[in-house]
């Protein structure tokens, strides 16, 4: 018995090869994903380079759960780094503090410290004052003929929100977006060397403009966010110091990926033909199945990576300890098994728990609540403002890289 088990058992090497990953726009011509689910046995596929590949909902959902499945260790993430030959300091100091290379039991009391500050109890003593934000920034968008609504809109709100919840000065916070912005290069994933270097020199002036806000905020006791970072410290008995380092690696997303969906957010309600002016229900109401709905066809990363840290078999195939698997969190949410008719943008879905939006498990997204809020308070201030829009220009997703963000988006809006 035993051995037929193992004569069932497939290998890494048996499963079928995902060509797609290995062209040069995979990460902006998605229509590879849809031909995913309808082979004959979709399920665990192979990278050419060696990992394993999971884009199936069950298997993503099993596999972000799975007990012997961790994020990919700090040596694996930075080897591409290394094999570029250019020293980059910044970014292995990213990588020593952000919680996105560690193991257990390394991982779990630095995660709980940088995620409590940011609970959705503790983001929505903001959404006030990130109304007002919105409402600012919708007057200015409205009288212009048009704007391009990432670099007008969404980044001008990402860092006049976390000026507000930090208690930075704007022109720092200002600074942090774009550096956030140019340290994200280092996720490209077939980056040039150039392209590292530029990524290291972003890094190294996020660190340093964060890093110096967050002190002088704590010397000072202003902000709600700082406070609830020093409480955590206290409690493990980290430094001061140390817990800043962690607290700023872990808001990189927050300066850059929030300003990513955003822009998604308006991208695809007004793709699927929605003027916030038309909708007849309570803002809220709409606001939230509108995030729901935007951040399950349009998840801002496209996929993570996790490794396994012991041998293990999922769907008869042997993974050994150290296995890498791509984790496509974006094609488990466009899975037909679990969201019927997947490209259709559709407001009321079932099964909005089987989202894979934020991956899930111990390594679930640290700053879900800070986008989910954000998304929402913005697009309820569009309804409330009786917002009409028009996309001015084809739009491009950003390519070669693990997140899902649109380049540019050229819009006209106008107020009711
Ligand atoms: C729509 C925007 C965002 C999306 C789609 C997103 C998605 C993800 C995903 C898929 C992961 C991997 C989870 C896993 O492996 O299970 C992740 C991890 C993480 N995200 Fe986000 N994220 C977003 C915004 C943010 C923001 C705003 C922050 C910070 C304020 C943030 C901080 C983090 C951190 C620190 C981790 C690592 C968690 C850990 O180490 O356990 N993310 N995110």
């Amino acid at each position: 018995m035993m051995r037929m088990t193992k004569v069932m058992q497939r290998s890494v090497e048996d499963l079928p090869l995902l060509e797609a990953l290995d062209t040069e726009n995979w990460s902006q011509d998605l229509s590879w994903i849809a031909p995913l689910f309808e082979q004959d046995q979709p399920g665990l596929a192979r990278a050419s380079w060696g990992d394993v590949v999971a884009y199936r909902n069950s298997d993503l959902t099993a596999l972000r759960q799975h007990k012997d499945i961790s994020h990919q260790r700090a040596a694996d993430q930075t080897a591409p780094y290394r094999e570029a030959g250019v020293p980059y300091p910044s970014l292995f100091e990213f990588f020593d503090y952000s919680t996105f290379t560690m193991q257990q039991p390394e991982h779990r009391p630095i995660k709980q410290l940088v995620s409590k500050p940011m609970s959705m109890q503790a983001v929505s003593v903001f959404r006030e004052g990130f109304a007002g934000i919105v409402q600012d920034l919708l007057r200015e968008a409205c009288a212009a003929d048009s704007i391009e609504f990432r670099e007008q809109f969404a980044k001008p709100a990402v860092a006049r929100f976390w000026a507000l919840a930090l208690d930075m000065p704007l022109d720092e916070s200002v600074a942090t977006v774009e550096a956030a912005g140019a340290a994200f290069e280092a996720f490209l994933l077939t980056g040039t060397a150039e392209q590292v270097l530029s990524a290291d020199h972003g890094a190294r002036i996020y660190i340093d403009t964060l890093t110096e806000a967050l002190r002088r905020t704590n010397a000072r006791g202003t902000s709600p966010f700082v406070a609830e970072l020093m409480a955590g410290r206290d409690a493990l008995g980290m430094d001061e110091e140390t817990a800043i380092k962690h607290f700023a690696m872990t808001l990189l997303d927050g300066f850059n990926t929030t300003g990513a969906f955003l822009t998604t957010q308006v991208f695809a309600l007004a793709e699927a033909g929605i003027q916030p002016a038309s909708v007849e229900v309570d803002p809220f109401q709409f606001s939230t199945a509108a995030f729901l709905e935007a951040s399950r066809l349009h998840p801002s990363v496209l996929l993570t990576m996790r490794q396994a840290t012991a041998d293990l078999v999922h769907d008869d195939v042997f993974l050994p300890s150290g296995t890498n698997i791509v984790c496509l969190w974006l094609a488990g949410n466009r899975d037909p098994e679990f969201f019927p008719d997947p490209l259709r943008f559709q407001l009321e879905r079932d099964n909005r728990a089987r989202q894979l939006t934020f991956g899930g498990g111990h390594y679930v997204c640290a700053g879900r609540n800070i986008v989910q809020s954000l998304s929402e308070v913005m697009v309820a201030e569009m309804v409330r403002e009786a917002v009409t829009w028009e996309i001015e220009s084809p739009v491009e997703w950003v390519p070669a890289t693990l997140t899902h963000e649109l380049g540019a988006l050229p819009i006209r809006m106008r107020r009711g």
